[in-house]
Order: C-alpha cells, then structure tokens, then sequence
C-alpha cells in the first residue's frame, strides 16, 4: 500500500477537514491543532498528516510533499499554484469583498482609483481592480487586515467575511463583492496519477459522506 500525505491548514479549516476526514476512518492519534509535532502518523493505515499554515497549503501539494491538501478556494486562486481540485466540501464558506470606513465612503467604487488596498490577497485584489480599469497600491498584510483603514494605512480592505462580525465591530461596510469560497479537497497531479488506487476510493467515499449530509 502507497504511504499518503496530507497538508491540513491550522485554523478555521482545521476542526471540520479533520472530522471530515475522521469519517471515513483517515485519521491518527494525537492528529490534533494543538498538537506540537508537525508529522502525525497513522502506520496501520499508512497515512501522514501535515499541520502547516493555510496559506502553504497549495505549496506543499504542488511540489508533492503532500499528495492531498484540504484548503479554501480563495487561497488557492490567491496562491497560483497548479493543483490539481477534486471536491467542493462544502463547509468554510465565505466571501471576499472590499470594504471602507462607513462614515467615509465614498459614492462609487470608481471613486476608490489610485488609493491604498490592504489584504492578504494581493493576486485577486490585482486582478479585480484591474479588470475594472483601476489601479491600486495594495500593501500586504498577513492579519488583522481591518486594521489599515482605522489607523490610516489605507482607504479599504480586500478581506474575507464569513459571518461579517469583524467589519460590525470596526465599523466597516462591504461595497463590493469579489468572490465566493468554500474548502476544496486538492491533489498533486502526478500522485494523483501514481496513487490513483488510494486517492480515487478515497474520493468516492468523501462523496458519498458529504451527499448524505446533505440529505
Ligand atoms: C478572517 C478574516 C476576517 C475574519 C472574518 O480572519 O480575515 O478578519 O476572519 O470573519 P467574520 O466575518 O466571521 O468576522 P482570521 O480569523 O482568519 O484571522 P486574521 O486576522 O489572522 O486574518
């Protein structure tokens, strides 16, 4: 039996791709967040799991040191990388979206040409604005992101909203919205090809669990 390795993200993701996976019996003691030690084994079942940071995700299945990783679209199109996606998962879904200070809006998204955008996702942002024929300067930050605009880094913020919580409670508001997301099940292209008996079985029960979920 060929061995699997699978990147996990930390965070959101982490709780619900782990009990997915747990599902249908893809798991391994001491598989958990928390967890100091980054590789955890189950050799029974000739499984390795990685614990990385979200946005690496699509590093670490691209290059093939992890044949399978569980992510969120928008890191994915964020990230550039070519993997391979084989299921939506329905669950982490949220939305990326520019959003202002509401006592500054301004009275159209046109107005917002040539001004400071912070995000996490500079590569969509980019290709938005630029898609509307508007240029930015996009600072990248990795957190917090709702920070720029309260303390005058920025005019907005290319973010994700999930429950929208965050923009309440800083007092921002969504003024346009740039792309729908949910967690994906990804696969390096060549092991999909080399361990196509492991990884495609595994598909079709991951379906079968997340149909009758639906249900
Ligand atoms: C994400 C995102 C927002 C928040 C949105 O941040 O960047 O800040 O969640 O969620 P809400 O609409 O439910 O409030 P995350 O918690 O991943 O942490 P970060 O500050 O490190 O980006």
């Amino acid at each position: 039996m060929k061995e699997i390795t699978i990147a996990l993200p930390k965070g959101k993701l982490f709780k619900p791709s782990a009990e997915l996976l747990s599902k249908i019996g893809w798991t391994a003691d001491g598989l958990s967040e928390k967890s100091r030690k980054l590789v955890i084994a189950n050799d029974e079942l000739k499984l390795k799991f990685i614990i990385t940071k979200t946005a690496d995700v699509p590093t670490y299945v691209e290059y093939g040191a992890a044949d399978i990783g569980i992510i969120g679209k928008d890191v994915i199109v964020e990230s550039g990388k070519d993997v391979y996606e084989l299921l939506d998962l329905g669950f982490g879904r949220c939305h990326l979206m520019m959003a202002v200070p509401k006592d500054r809006r301004r009275p159209t998204l046109d107005d917002y040409a040539n001004t400071r955008v912070v995000t996490k996702f500079p590569r969509i942002a980019e290709e938005f604005f630029a898609r509307r024929g508007m240029q930015m300067e996009y600072i990248k930050l990795h957190g917090s992101i709702e920070l720029g605009p309260l303390i005058g880094l920025s005019e907005s913020i290319v973010d994700i909203v999930e429950t929208g919580t965050t923009l309440r409670e800083n007092n921002l508001e969504e003024i346009v919205s740039i792309m729908d997301s949910t967690a994906r099940l990804i696969v390096n292209r060549v092991s999909f090809k080399l361990k196509f008996d492991r990884i495609s079985p595994m598909v079709e029960r991951l379906k079968e669990v997340l149909s009758n979920e639906a249900d």
